[in-house]
């Protein structure tokens, strides 16, 4: 059961000034204040696009700062900023459109095909296979590496309903939307807020004793990486972003859930705490069918399914070394 303090458990992100941004460039500082000019906000978005590009083309250190950026951007904060946060973010979009991955063998295929074509490219990514996933579901492993796991878990599934909020937004017919606002009721807890996802998802935290504010400042860049293109993927205003997005978590949701719920049963967890896995490795989170109708309605088009294909591919990548981190640090001495 949660307790009254529901709105306390779940994390807020720290209060602006963020720490992260006190260390951005002085130009976007000025920026977000609520007199700042157009000549200011042209400034920042002039360095910070500098600042993008120079990290989307190899540059360790402007990639980590401007995830930094963009993680502060994308966080609520100080509601008077949100317009300019949101116009600074979409700017970044498009130099990252601009490096979307570049898919030389992409040919698009006829729209009963492309739902084959999607999920043999996400079978091919699949996250069963990674050395990670391999020792955590099939291996021995300790309890500190499966609480370090599921810390990971958290950061990045206790907003999932704002991402669903975020696309819906996208669609004007309420018949497209609606497949992401039933969702939303479900995620809500339907009825019944005491049973909302991630007040669900925080008792399992709870029982690992992993705080659910998060740091989200020191989280490392390829974390803050995936996080932002989640986010980045459903505000997007091409709608073949978060659908390919939405689509590639969604479609692997119920396995991976499942897997990880079968791990708390091993170790023993109170069906309590396990309640946020079995329910989400026992039924789809959206309705796949429902979202796969959604898609081939934009699937006609060749360019819909090429800046689809080009999200998956970037989602895989990230994903792909987000995960790698976390090994690597799972396997560290010590990881914080
Ligand atoms: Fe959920």
């Amino acid at each position: 059961m949660i307790l009254d303090d529901t709105h306390a458990a779940v994390p807020q992100p720290p209060s602006a000034p963020h720490s992260a941004l006190a260390a951005a460039p002085d130009s976007l500082i000025q920026a977000l204040r609520p007199d700042a000019s157009y000549a200011q906000l042209a400034l920042a978005a002039d360095e910070l696009l500098a600042l993008t590009r120079r990290g989307l083309a190899g540059d360790s250190e402007a990639y980590a700062q401007y995830q930094s950026i963009l993680l502060d951007l994308h966080l609520p904060a100080d509601p008077a900023s949100e317009p300019t946060r949101r116009w600074l973010a979409s700017q970044v979009y498009r130099v990252e459109d601009e490096f979307a991955p570049a898919l030389p063998d992409f040919q698009p295929v006829p729209v009963e095909q492309f739902r084959a074509a999607i999920d043999a490219e996400i079978e091919s990514r699949t996250r069963v296979r990674h050395p990670m996933s391999q020792y955590l579901f099939q291996g021995q492993p300790s309890e500190r590496d499966v609480r370090f796991f599921l810390e990971h878990h958290w950061i990045r599934s206790y907003n999932f309903y704002s991402l669903l909020a975020e696309l819906a937004f996208r669609f004007e017919d309420i018949r497209d939307a609606s497949v992401f606002y039933r969702n939303l009721y479900g995620e809500a807890g339907a009825e019944t807020p005491d049973r909302s996802h991630p007040a669900l998802l925080s008792h399992l935290m709870t029982h690992f004793e992993i705080p659910l504010r998060i740091d989200f400042a020191a989280l490392h860049p390829l974390e803050k990486a995936y996080l932002n293109n989640r986010i980045r993927c459903v505000r997007h205003t091409d709608v073949a972003w978060g659908l390919s997005l939405l689509y590639a978590v969604e479609s692997v949701s119920c396995v991976n859930h499942l897997r990880i719920y079968e791990l708390l049963q091993r170790m023993g967890v109170p069906e309590g705490p396990s309640e946020f896995h079995r329910l989400h490795g026992t039924q789809d989170e959206i309705d796949t069918e429902e979202m796969w109708e959604l898609i081939a309605k934009y699937a006609q088009s060749e360019t819909f399914q090429r800046t689809f294909m080009q999200s998956l591919a970037r989602h895989f990548d990230i994903n792909r070394a987000y995960f790698d981190l976390l090994w690597r640090q799972m396997q560290g001495p010590s990881f914080h």
